[in-house]
């Protein structure tokens, strides 16, 4: 199999290469990245001397770049690129709407002219918007409420269209919050670690009672590696950890495993239009695709801090570039 992974210097990409290029010794990946501050190749230097991966830095909006890539044949394109933060879209929606929405339509169109045969578009639970009580099934209605989600959920309803219009083979995944090795340090879990390990304070929004469903990485990528092999095209499927925290909850968890003290917490103004509560129901992936979420929420949590305890020069790097002054800019204001 033949697999072009876009976005696959990012987080979930590069933990979904790595994952792939251990499970399945015949496959071989194409990974497309623009590099923006998120992309980092550091993420995958292992990778880079096995002869199955190969990379090319590119932007997904750029049709003739995406053609010319197109041309030489792939089964499957897993689309992962994507400007995946909210507070940044609440700085400058335009790049989201670029990347999120054009990005996404030129590699359908691609898809539609070179008979790709499997596409996934990597999505969100943000889709849905907030929820108080239960949880959203892949049938609720969309209703998000970020510049971020909304980009989205236009990519998931152009997908939709294309496979309603053209039988372009699209299939949409929605994960909730994802944690794990190479997270970049504007997140909640990796901001949170590493700031604590510098004795920083951690700026919680808001009263802190947000809540998330929060997956370890390597499930997620176990349950796209199952959707691209048993997903049925045209289907929309929700996958999740099943591991509900508020994010004090989760802070002072993660405080306890580092050893440092709940006065590190800070309290800041509220992100605007901060949602609530998110939570998916999964039984649809359960039942038809047998998947489920494997790994414990504590285990992989302590694995997380424990990986960045260990590749201190990663973030290291990363908190000293462009996201010095991001964090100045975001966090200054509060
Ligand atoms: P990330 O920000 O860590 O990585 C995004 C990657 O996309 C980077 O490598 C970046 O360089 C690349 N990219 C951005 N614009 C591009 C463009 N125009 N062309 C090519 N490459 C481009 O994001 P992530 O957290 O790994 O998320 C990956 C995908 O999963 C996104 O689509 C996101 O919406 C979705 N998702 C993320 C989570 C989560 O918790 N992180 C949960 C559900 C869904
Ligand atoms: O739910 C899936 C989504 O999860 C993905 O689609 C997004 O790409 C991903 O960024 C993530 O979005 P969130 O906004 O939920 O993640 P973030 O880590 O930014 O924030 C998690 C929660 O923590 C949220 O309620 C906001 C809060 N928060 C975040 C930061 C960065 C804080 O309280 N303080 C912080 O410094």
């Amino acid at each position: 199999m033949k697999v072009l992974v876009t976005g696959g210097a990012g987080f979930i990409g590069s933990n979904f290469i790595h994952y792939i290029l251990k499970e399945h010794p015949q496959w071989e990946v194409t990974n497309l990245d623009k590099l923006t501050y998120a992309g980092n190749l550091d993420n995958l230097r292992d990778a880079e001397t096995e002869p199955r991966y190969h990379f090319i830095k590119g932007d997904i909006a750029d049709r003739e770049l995406v053609d010319g890539l197109l041309r030489h044949g792939y089964d499957a394109i897993i689309n992962f690129a994507a400007e995946s933060h909210v507070d940044r879209s609440i700085l400058d929606t335009s790049p989201f709407i670029e990347t999120n929405i054009k990005g996404t339509q030129v590699l359908l169109e691609g898809a539609r002219q070179y008979h790709i045969e499997r596409f996934i578009q990597v999505s969100t639970d943000e889709v849905y918007g907030s929820i108080e009580n239960g949880s959203f099934s892949e049938l609720s209605p969309l209703s998000p409420n970020s510049p971020y989600a909304a980009s989205k959920a236009a990519a998931d309803l152009l997908s939709h269209a294309y496979f309603q219009t053209y039988h372009v083979p699209v299939i949409i995944t929605r994960s909730s919050n994802n944690f794990g090795p190479y997270q970049f340090l504007e997140k909640l879990i990796p901001l949170a670690i590493t700031n604590a390990l510098e004795d920083k304070p951690i700026p919680v929004y808001g009263d802190g009672l947000n809540i998330r469903d929060w997956i370890f990485v390597v499930d997620h990528c176990r349950a796209l590696d199952i959707i691209i092999q048993k997903g049925e095209d045209g289907q929309i499927y929700n996958i999740a950890g099943g591991s509900e925290k508020t994010n004090l909850e989760l802070v002072y968890q993660l405080l306890g495993l580092l050893n440092k003290p709940k006065s590190l917490i800070t309290f800041v103004s509220d992100r605007p239009g901060h949602d609530r509560r998110y939570a998916l129901n999964i039984t649809k992936i359960t039942e038809r695709l047998d998947w489920k979420p494997e790994c414990s929420f504590d285990e992989a949590l302590s694995v997380t801090v424990d990986w960045y305890l260990g590749h201190k020069p990663w973030w290291l790097r990363i908190k000293s570039g462009e996201y010095a002054k991001y964090y100045d800019r975001i966090y200054l204001h509060r």
